[in-house]
């Protein structure tokens, strides 16, 4: 395991997310309220940033493009088209920073 500071959490709102780049790795942080996912950024249906084109709704991230949905907790589809799951990232906060595990994603689903 080898957690990288990958933003604070005052960086990301309640029901809100962001965009991490780590290496080549696009990552989104979001805030379930006050509990942090990390999953790639990526659709796996299409070229589309989950972060930046995504709406959260409770554990749930909306894909804006053709409404994909995906569990942030565990990178599970919840609603097609996606068949594929999100690869998710061990997370953990330390004081305000939040860490991620960028040489540890998994898919779980
Ligand atoms: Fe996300 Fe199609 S690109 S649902």
């Amino acid at each position: 395991m080898a957690f990288t500071k990958a933003c604070s959490v005052d960086d990301v709102p309640p029901g809100e997310a962001l965009q991490v780049s780590h290496d080549a790795q696009k990552v989104a942080i979001f805030n379930v309220d006050g509990e942090f996912f990390a999953t790639q950024d990526q659709c796996t249906h299409g070229e589309w940033s989950l972060s930046e084109g995504g709406y959260l709704d409770g554990d749930v991230v909306e894909c804006s493009l053709h409404m994909g949905k995906f569990c942030v907790r565990t990178g599970k589809v919840k609603s097609p088209p996606p068949c594929e799951p999100l690869k998710v990232y061990p997370i953990r906060i330390e004081g305000r920073d939040v860490l991620v595990d960028f040489s540890a994603a998994a898919l779980h689903a």
